[in-house]
């Protein structure tokens, strides 16, 4: 039996997380090609990944495509990957239509270069009446950078009397958030053994499962991401309280 046919359609979570890891390591280990070459390998795996959710009926996929700390690579890693995300979505668009597939970013979007966010801005004014699927790509993003920016402004609403500081509490502090629109994940993959959370959904992640996986994100396939969500039915989420205290469904 596959890991798909073994998932229990009820218990599905509505939204998953991923850090997409290992594609440098992919293009040299298996081909001793650059780590361009993993990037775009791991382009497809992004398209596996949302068709797997759309499969399984995630309403919420969340991609770590590029970090606040990813802008201190090698210019001409950076310059590539830009180029393959408009590359990406060029190709992607209709598919994304196609599938019910809106496309949303978190992040400090204003860093990406002009045409990265001309393309991106398309692509979400393309998709935004489709409800299926909210594929939200992380980019030019960090917990801390988007902690930083929430605060900020909670201590300015307050200042300007929209608020007051008894006000603050998690509701509020979520609505503050990047992700104010999107429910907290329940699960968080990692991909090619390495096991940190890395600046990312700090916050959202209180509650989330962990799944950490030995195998490369260019790897990362669709029946991976079933064993992912099997295993995650298998984990008993006890927010806190005994097992005793959980509701057998
Ligand atoms: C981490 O692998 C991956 C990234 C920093 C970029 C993720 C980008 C993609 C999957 C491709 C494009 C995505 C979209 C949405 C079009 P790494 O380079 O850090 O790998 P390493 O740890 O082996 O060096």
């Amino acid at each position: 039996m596959t890991y798909k046919e073994s998932l229990n359609k009820e218990n599905i979570p509505r939204h998953v997380a991923v850090i997409m890891d290992g594609n440098g390591r992919w293009a040299k280990q298996k081909f001793g090609r650059n780590r361009i070459f993993g990037h775009a390998k791991g382009a497809d795996s992004v398209r596996n990944i949302t068709e797997a959710c759309r499969e399984l009926g995630v309403e919420y996929l969340t991609l770590y495509a590029f970090s606040t700390e990813n802008w201190s690579r090698p210019k001409t890693e950076v310059n590539a990957l830009m180029k393959l995300l408009v590359k990406t979505i060029k190709r992607e668009t209709n598919e994304l239509n196609k599938n019910g597939v809106k496309l949303n970013t978190i992040g400090d979007i204003e860093r990406l270069p002009d045409d990265c966010i001309r393309h991106l801005q398309e692509a979400k004014e393309t998709t935004k009446n489709n409800s299926k699927l909210v594929l939200t790509l992380a980019l030019s993003y960090s917990s801390r950078w988007e902690l930083t920016k929430a605060i900020k402004n909670i201590a300015q609403d307050a200042a300007d009397g929209k608020i007051s500081p008894s006000e603050v509490n998690e509701t509020l502090i979520h609505s503050y958030l990047a992700t104010k629109d999107i429910p907290d994940p329940e699960l968080l993959i990692r991909t090619s053994g390495e096991k940190r959370i890395s600046n990312y959904l700090l916050w959202q992640i209180a509650y989330s499962e962990l799944y950490f996986t030995e195998t490369l994100w260019p790897d990362f396939g669709k029946e991976e991401f079933f064993k992912a969500i099997y295993e995650f039915q298998n984990r008993e989420r006890r927010f806190g309280k005994i097992s005793e205290q959980l509701v057998v469904k």
